[in-house]
């Protein structure tokens, strides 16, 4: 005879209710010292362009649609031919063995278990033979394409040898952006370590554990590029540190671009496009695809939010290119905000980070299925079958009055 289940649980604590982004983001707060916790979640002056990049989502509102009886809709889509299980892939992020010692392996692991995949940056925790390695599948690379371009051409090589196949080239950094707080915090140059920011520390035995007996915080990638010594632990952290602001790219241009799109033989996207005419430029010199981005509100303050920028790049290059945007996603509906406006797919940084800070790769999976189900149900309650389906119709400005006779 089946057991009857009990219709209540009774439990001594409640424990952790994670059942949104900005649940894990506020464990994963809890779970990093200051210093680290500023480096992920801070943003570039007085925040403008960080909160804007949340606050813009709702200038728009969902049309939905009821009735249309189409059932559960279909999240899967290709993004530069890759096959992904949903529109969501995980943005390039530096240093996120500081986060979690595991960072870029466990990121890339997770994405794979979760249909999708990772954007190993230039400044990753691991190196690319390592992540490739403890990878079934190609994952993307991000270049900063800084140094001699013997450097950058190297950098590729070795990429492309060790079966990365596209390459994203992020090019809004040409100079560094002020993150007052992580320079208030000691992430600034050099880190500066005080007796209590050390106490602090201590104060995550977990973390400072990892930290210590691991020291998988510096960028390995970066001595790719032939520029930083394999020293150990701290050591190494500060050099990588000290190489960030080498990597900023003050002189790079667009012949730069179109010298590596002659080398790259794969598909090839630039990242940090906000302006549409050069979206349309990127279009004219090869470009398979544009990431709409202001680096998450870390660079320009005052930036334009991501979300608001990308209408006019989609506008402006048609199906030219593939068009993804990256910047404040935090919720299913923000991603149909973002299909609705003509993006084929969305990038997530910081909520990835958080799930790595809170369950490690395990985290990372949840947090990509948390926006999995809340995209999925979203999709449904507007009354479309497909993400691929949804379309501007689906959107009307916050104040705005429904327009009628839709198809
Ligand atoms: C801690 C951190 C490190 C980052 N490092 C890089 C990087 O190495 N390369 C890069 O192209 N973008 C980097 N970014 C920007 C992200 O790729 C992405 O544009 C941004 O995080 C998206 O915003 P979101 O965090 O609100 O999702 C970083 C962002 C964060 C939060």
């Amino acid at each position: 005879m089946a057991r009857r289940q009990s219709i209540i649980q009774f439990k001594l604590r409640a424990g952790e209710s994670l059942i949104n982004i900005d649940d894990y983001r506020r464990a994963a707060r809890r779970r990093l010292p200051q210093m680290v916790w500023t480096y992920v979640d801070g943003g570039a002056e007085d925040l403008v362009a960080l909160r804007g990049n949340r606050s813009a989502f709702s200038e728009w509102a969902v049309r939905a649609s009821v009735l249309k009886g189409y059932g559960e809709p279909d999240l899967s889509t290709t993004v530069a031919g890759v096959p992904l299980s949903l529109p969501v892939l995980l943005s390039p992020t530096g240093f996120t063995g500081l986060s979690y010692w595991k960072g870029d392996v466990a990121a890339a692991r997770a994405a794979e278990r979760a249909g999708t995949r990772y954007a190993l940056s230039s400044a990753s925790s691991w190196t690319i033979e390592e992540v490739a390695g403890a990878t079934r599948e190609d994952h993307f690379f991000q270049l900063y394409p800084s140094g001699t371009s013997a450097e950058v051409a190297s950098a590729m090589e070795r990429a492309w040898n060790t079966g990365y196949r596209v390459l994203i080239v992020t090019v809004d950094t040409s100079t560094r952006g002020s993150r007052e707080g992580e320079r208030r915090k000691g992430m600034g140059m050099p880190p500066v370590l005080t007796p209590w920011r050390v106490v602090e520390g201590a104060f995550h035995p977990k973390w400072a554990f990892d930290f210590m007996v691991h020291q998988r915080i510096a960028a390995p990638a970066l001595s790719s590029l032939g520029k930083i010594r394999q020293t150990g632990g701290m050591g190494r952290a500060v050099e990588a540190i000290e190489e960030m602001e080498r990597v900023m790219q003050p002189t790079l241009n667009w012949g730069d671009v179109e010298w590596m799109r002659e080398r790259w033989k794969g598909p090839m996207f630039i990242k940090g496009i906000m302006d549409p005419a050069d979206a349309v430029h990127a279009a004219d010199v090869g470009m398979d695809g544009v990431i709409v981005s202001n680096h998450g509100g870390r660079q320009l303050d005052h930036a334009q939010a991501s979300i608001a920028a990308l209408p006019a790049v989609v506008d402006a290059v048609g199906d030219r290119v593939e068009v993804l945007v990256d910047g404040g996603f935090r919720r299913g509906t923000d991603i149909l905000k973002a299909l609705a406006l003509g993006a084929r797919a969305v990038m997530i940084g910081r909520p990835y980070i958080y799930g790595l800070a809170v369950h490690g790769e395990e985290g990372v999976v949840e947090v990509v299925d948390i926006l999995r189900d809340e995209l999925k149900r979203a999709l449904t309650l507007t009354g479309v079958r497909s993400a691929q389906e949804v379309d501007r119709s689906h959107l009307v400005p916050r104040h705005g009055v429904a327009q009628s006779g839709r198809g």
